[in-house]
């Protein structure tokens, strides 16, 4: 599976514009965000070695799209290389970056989007998963130490170099950064509409409104809009899942990979898709 381009482009887009609008003066007086940190309270955690706990963070890295950025086996890639900018997804393993993170690190990063340095962290879609509550990002923590060790050092991302100058910009490097407190817990599992909004929360939201009301995803130019879920909050649930499953949708309009991650969501279950289903029919 190819890492989803739009979660990158959707940044990359806007520091393009940023470099073609704003020239090197800007860099003179850049500089007031870059290299910013961020304090953040540990959180309790619950990470353990158990096998469910485990399994179901293995279950949230696919379906979140962890292991799509940052390769199957979490040791980490390149995503994107056109000269000044590289992207590279690190190796989140025990061998690589994971190794060097504590837990509450860790819960930082993906709620927070906040790194283990303080700074911000860039690319990496921690706005999206703000809504994990700390249950599940236990289970992730979990299966993030369960893995394999593998030596693999994709290198780092040099955007970052650049920062001075992105910082004055419209693009805006704390952009993923959510300090808010994230939910202690979260509705029951089950096939509700109550559930759905929790799931879609953790994801969808990023892209389709906070509230499943649609937009645009800027800057990219060539993405199509997020639409608002309300049509396919009305479509059979069969068909919905099969969207979600293979990017077909009942129309027979075939969805794009790069702006809308199928490949990543369709390895949802049947119910979570049925809750996400429920939550889209109440729009
Ligand atoms: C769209 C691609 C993408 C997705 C999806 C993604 N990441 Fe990342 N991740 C990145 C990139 C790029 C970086 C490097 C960010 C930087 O250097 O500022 C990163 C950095 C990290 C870091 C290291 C932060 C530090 O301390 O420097 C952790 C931990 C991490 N990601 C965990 C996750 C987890 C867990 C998930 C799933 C819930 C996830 N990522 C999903 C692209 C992604
Ligand atoms: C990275 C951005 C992004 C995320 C995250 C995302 N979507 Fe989408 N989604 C899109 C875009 C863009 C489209 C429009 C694609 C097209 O028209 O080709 C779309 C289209 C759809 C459609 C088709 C709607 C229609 O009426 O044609 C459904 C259904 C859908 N998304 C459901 C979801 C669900 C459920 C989630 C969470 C599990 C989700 N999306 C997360 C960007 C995203």
């Amino acid at each position: 599976m190819k890492p989803t381009l739009k979660w990158i482009a959707r940044i990359l887009g806007g520091l393009v514009v940023v470099l073609l609008i704003a020239g090197f003066t800007m860099f003179m007086i850049g500089g007031s965000n870059a290299g910013k940190t961020y304090e953040l309270p540990d959180v309790v955690l619950n990470v353990s070695d158990d096998s469910s706990s485990v399994a179901h963070g293995a279950h949230l890295a696919n379906t979140l799209g962890c292991t799509d950025c940052h390769a199957e086996d979490l040791s980490g890639q390149e995503l994107f290389d056109a000269p000044p900018f590289r992207v590279v997804a690190p190796n989140l393993t025990p061998a690589g970056l994971g190794g060097q993170r504590t837990d509450a690190q860790l819960e930082h990063t993906i709620r927070h989007g906040v790194a283990g340095d303080g700074t911000s962290v860039i690319i990496m879609p921690s706005a999206a998963f703000h809504g994990l509550a700390d249950e599940d990002v236990s289970a992730l923590i979990s299966y993030i130490r369960s893995v394999s060790p593998i030596e693999n050092n994709p290198g780092t991302t040099e955007i970052k170099l650049m920062g001075k100058l992105l910082s004055v910009g419209p693009f805006d490097p704390g952009f993923e950064v959510n300090l808010d407190a994230s939910p202690t817990a979260k509705p029951e599992a089950g096939i509700t509409s109550e559930y759905g909004a929790y799931l879609f929360g953790t994801v969808c939201h990023y892209c389709h409104g906070e509230n499943g009301q649609g937009m645009e995803v800027p800057p990219i130019p060539e993405s199509p809009p997020a639409p608002s879920l309300a049509a396919a909050g009305n479509w059979p649930l069969d068909q919905f899942i099969s969207t979600i499953r293979t990017g077909v949708t009942p129309a027979g309009r075939q969805i794009d990979n790069d702006f809308m991650p199928f490949e990543v969501f369709g390895q949802m279950t049947d119910a979570e898709l049925a809750a996400l289903h429920a939550y889209a029919a109440t729009f």
